[in-house]
């Protein structure tokens, strides 16, 4: 059975536009409640672990240094479906790809900027919420 629980983050080229206010927008209104979230900036080491399985690809040097260059907004959401249902909302990795009326549609710039991130899995969305929140920060 799919879980209730997914974590994104606000991705910097989002965040620097001044988009996350829109962004959270249509999160919300979307039915996804905020569990728990904050503004923060990933270190190299941070980055670097929490986007470990893709260390072999040719862009994992790229995306480090992409998902570190500022201030990110990360968050767990709660709806029935939510991994799945958050991927529909973000769309494609590459906004060129991605549905009309999606986030990334919207706000991306392009593959490696692509304003926003969704877990793939139940499994990834609680190792992911753990990676950046306590159990005190979440509601
Ligand atoms: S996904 O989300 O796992 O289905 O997508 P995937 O294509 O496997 O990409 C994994 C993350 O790598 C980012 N990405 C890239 N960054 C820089 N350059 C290129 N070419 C590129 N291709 C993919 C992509 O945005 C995914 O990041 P997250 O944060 O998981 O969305």
């Amino acid at each position: 059975m799919s879980g209730q629980r997914t974590f994104t983050m606000i991705k910097p080229d989002a965040v620097q536009k001044g988009y996350t206010g829109a962004i959270l927008n249509q999160i919300t209104e979307a039915g996804f409640r905020i569990v728990a979230m904050k503004q923060t900036q990933m270190t190299t080491e941070d980055a670097q672990t929490f986007y470990a399985i893709h260390k072999e690809r040719p862009f994992f040097g790229e995306l480090v240094d992409y998902m570190t260059g500022g201030p990110i907004v990360a968050a767990i959401l709660e709806k029935d479906n939510a991994v799945e249902d958050f991927r529909a909302l973000i769309g494609a990795t590459n906004p060129e790809d991605a549905a009309e009326g999606t986030i990334r549609k919207k706000y991306a710039e392009s593959i490696s900027a692509n304003a926003i991130h969704g877990s793939d899995s139940d499994d990834n969305a609680q190792i992911e919420s753990s990676f950046h929140f306590s159990g005190r920060e979440m509601f």
